[in-house]
């Protein structure tokens, strides 16, 4: 399971993404935290963050709490057996969103984000499967990684307070990662990772949207442009010839009404654009807010001259599509659809661009008003921020 030569992103691609799980040493030469143990137990403590105190303290004896914690409770921890866990930490950290771009050989809208955790010595979450792709990347000190076969959803399990643990672990492989390590697990790998020396491991976590939120979210569209007037109708009417009969549904008509709903959804412009809204889903818009005062047309150009930076809300999600009809683009930003000329491509590739830099300028990317619209209603939005 170890890759024994350099990393190659296709040879990755074509070999293991979505397939097999592989251990790539050294991922990151000389790999330094992006955010130390002690900022991490900070930021655990903070309310708008989602953070897990999981203390294993002996065999099958797992205790799951909730952030935010209190900054007494790591007082009382002792130095093994538990581990701390903090969602999304790239949201917070400038430094950890960086490593998002260490995997620019993935469609960036793909990934969620940055989950940041650190396990003391013996420190474990317990054996369990996840449901998406994730990078596990040591960093400072090292953990013990025993992976097993995939798993579903009829694999017996058990809840022990709140964690969902498998009744069975197989393990099939096991390693020990250090600094600038990468374990790369497809959705199902069951993993049971434990601390040996006190440090964090980053996990790049992936988004994909389910089957049964694609069905929601794509039927909630169409249900949103539906007409009405457009019902079941019977056009092989023929006088029934019982009382059994006149009970019974008629296959034809049946048939007639599922094809009238299958031309329903067999709408693929609306699936692109719906598709686009539900991957572009920021996973926490309550904090990103509109300002105080919604900034006018006229007064743009002003304020961005005036402000000193224009960045994106680190909440804030964005991707883009080529209209499969017609050369115009699409531009989803926070599970909302705008469509731009062609012309605003390079409006488009500043605003979806990972990179942090100042966007001040951005409206000499725009080439037309709608360019210009678009920057306005991102700013009013809160999807975009003058500071
Ligand atoms: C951990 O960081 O210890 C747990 C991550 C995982 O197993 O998904
Ligand atoms: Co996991």
């Amino acid at each position: 399971m170890e890759l024994k030569t350099a990393f190659n992103p296709q040879q990755f691609l074509d070999e293991y993404w979505q397939k097999k799980p592989v251990l790539i040493r050294g991922f990151i030469a000389d790999f330094e935290d992006p955010v130390s143990a002690e900022e991490l137990a900070g930021l655990a403590c903070e309310a708008e963050l989602e953070s897990r105190l999981i203390c294993n303290p002996g065999e099958n004896r797992y205790t799951l709490e909730h952030g935010p914690l209190a900054e007494t409770r790591f007082d009382e921890l002792g130095d093994a057996d538990w581990t701390l866990l903090v969602q999304a930490v790239d949201q917070w950290v400038a430094e950890v969103a960086a490593l998002r771009r260490r995997f620019d050989f993935l469609p960036n809208w793909r990934i969620e984000d940055v989950m940041v955790s650190f396990a003391a010595p013996g420190g474990s979450v317990g054996p369990h499967f996840d449901q998406y792709d994730v990078f596990l990347l040591q960093g400072s000190g090292s953990r013990h990684w025993q992976v097993g076969p995939r798993c579903d959803a009829s694999s017996p399990s058990r809840n022990v307070n709140g964690l969902s643990l498998l009744e069975q672990f197989q393990s099939q492989y096991s390693a020990r990662l250090e600094p600038g390590d990468v374990l790369y697990l497809p959705p199902g790998f069951s993993h049971w990772g434990v601390g040996v020396e006190p440090g964090l491991c980053f996990s790049i976590g992936f988004r994909a949207p389910s089957m049964a939120e694609m069905l929601e979210g794509f039927s909630n569209n169409l249900i949103d442009q539906a007409d009405p007037a457009q019902r079941y109708t019977d056009p092989r009417a023929v006088v029934p010839a019982s009382a059994v009969e006149a009970a019974r549904i008629d296959p034809e008509n049946l048939q007639d009404a599922f094809n009238k709903l299958l031309q329903v959804l067999d709408n693929k412009t609306e699936f692109d654009r719906y598709f686009g809204m539900q991957v572009s889903q920021p996973r926490y818009p309550e904090q990103i807010l509109p300002p105080t005062e919604p900034l006018q047309p006229e007064t743009l150009a002003d304020s961005l001259q005036q402000c000193s930076a224009l960045l994106r809300h680190p909440a804030s999600r964005f991707a883009w599509m080529r209209e499969e009809k017609g050369d115009g683009l699409l531009c989803f930003v926070d599970g909302e659809a705008f469509s731009l000329p062609a012309s605003e491509a390079q409006l488009v590739n500043t605003l979806c661009d990972l990179s942090f830099e100042n966007l001040r300028k951005i409206t000499q990317c725009c080439a037309s008003q709608d360019g210009l619209d678009l920057v306005l209603k991102l700013i009013n939005s809160g999807s975009l921020v003058l500071e």
